[in-house]
């Protein structure tokens, strides 16, 4: 296959193949844009039905990587790695030790963390092999790090609180908020919810784990076909990317979009078609970059506790300036956020190829 043919190239300036015979690991990672500094995202593992799949994954993450670390301040780029293979089925220490030398020959131009399909085992695995890695268990003072989901649910939280207020001016106490997913993120995303007074209807194609946050937290559970149709106040996808798209837009049930899966539009054009529809959207990298905020300070191994939350607290404060200047301009918030973001990373200039 051509890369520089594929749809969401966008001038990336890497995309590295990696394979290691013995433990037949196979994937790609893809740096976007180092002008703020070395490329840092997660790695997805995935079963990826080809190698297009694959790229076009890594690809379309890097690049929102590198506009979320642009949005939230930090001094890193975007970068990615995509593991094609079965999560559930598929990993070994070893593995995670060849993706990790994959990860050094790159020589700290990409730092590896945990994304879906990882977790933070895979990622001490990873650190067997190389030092540019977070996301990992450390015997240090102040900000410890480890796994970044909850501090990402804490983020998409208040940037979901933001839009609520925004919309509706009110709080989430009473609201009915539809949870798309309840892995890492979701589960503490409905956690922080229902401590907050929202109720909840979720879904995912996992029974326990619907199940355990309907006992605990007194969810009501719909099907997976369901959950974006369901009539909530707020739709929160937790799960895959590209669930707004021309097909869903039109039967969403909700009229506030805020939730933690990276890439949720499928295209630019789902932005318009959003704003058009009346809903409001909370862009998704804009309020996921907790995890990012807790894996970068943990691994610059200077900040605190403090200053880590400090900084994923500003993610209400910034949708909802979002929020405002879209209103203000009669545009999607996506697209202000993008242009914000490519000012940032001094690619105003270059045309953008297809939605982050
Ligand atoms: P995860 O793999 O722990 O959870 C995903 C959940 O979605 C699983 O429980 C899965 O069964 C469910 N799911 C998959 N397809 C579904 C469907 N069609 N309908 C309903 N449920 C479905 O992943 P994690 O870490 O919670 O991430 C969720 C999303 O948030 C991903 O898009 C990820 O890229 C994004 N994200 C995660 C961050 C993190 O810190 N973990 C940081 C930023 C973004």
């Amino acid at each position: 296959m051509a890369i520089f043919d594929v749809p969401d190239f966008d001038g990336h300036e890497v995309v590295d193949a990696f394979h290691d015979k013995e433990t037949g690991l196979k994937g790609f990672i893809a740096l976007h844009s180092t002008a703020r500094g070395p490329g840092f995202g997660g790695c997805r593992m995935w079963n990826y039905a080809s190698e297009e799949d694959a790229i076009t994954d890594a690809l379309r993450l890097s690049r929102g990587m590198s506009y979320k670390n642009a949005l939230a301040g930090l001094s890193y780029g975007g970068g990615k790695a995509v593991i094609m293979g079965d999560p559930r089925t598929g990993k070994s220490r070893e593995l995670f030790e060849a993706f990790g030398r994959a990860v050094d020959r790159l020589g700290g131009s990409y730092v590896t963390a945990e994304d879906v399909g990882v977790g933070v085992e895979d990622m001490m695995a990873v650190a067997r092999t190389t030092k540019f890695v977070s996301g990992i268990t450390r015997k240090t003072k102040g900000f410890r790090g480890g796994d970044p989901s909850p501090r990402t649910a804490r983020g998409v939280f208040e940037g979901l609180r933001a839009a609520v207020r925004f919309s509706l001016e009110r709080d989430v106490e009473g609201l009915t908020v539809a949870v798309q997913g309840l892995g890492s993120v979701g589960y503490n995303l409905a956690s922080l919810l229902h401590a907050a007074g929202a109720k909840l209807v979720v879904a995912d194609i996992s029974k326990e784990a619907v199940e355990r946050v309907a006992e605990i937290y007194g969810a009501k559970i719909v099907a997976p076909e369901d959950i974006l149709t369901y009539e909530a106040d707020v739709l929160a996808p937790c799960a895959m990317g590209a669930v707004l798209n021309k097909k869903t837009i039109p039967q969403l049930g909700a009229k506030v979009v805020a939730g933690a899966a990276n890439n949720q539009l499928a295209t630019v054009a789902d932005g318009e078609l959003l704003m058009e529809s009346g809903i409001i959207y909370a862009p998704d990298y804009v309020i996921n970059a907790g995890g990012i905020i807790a894996v970068t300070a943990e691994y610059e191994g200077t900040a605190t506790e403090a200053d880590v939350q400090k900084r994923i607290l500003e993610i209400g404060p910034r949708t909802l300036d979002l929020l405002q200047e879209a209103k203000n301009k009669n545009r999607p918030a996506g697209e202000i956020a993008d242009e914000r973001a490519r000012q940032l990373i001094g690619r105003s200039n270059d045309k953008q190829t297809a939605a982050a």
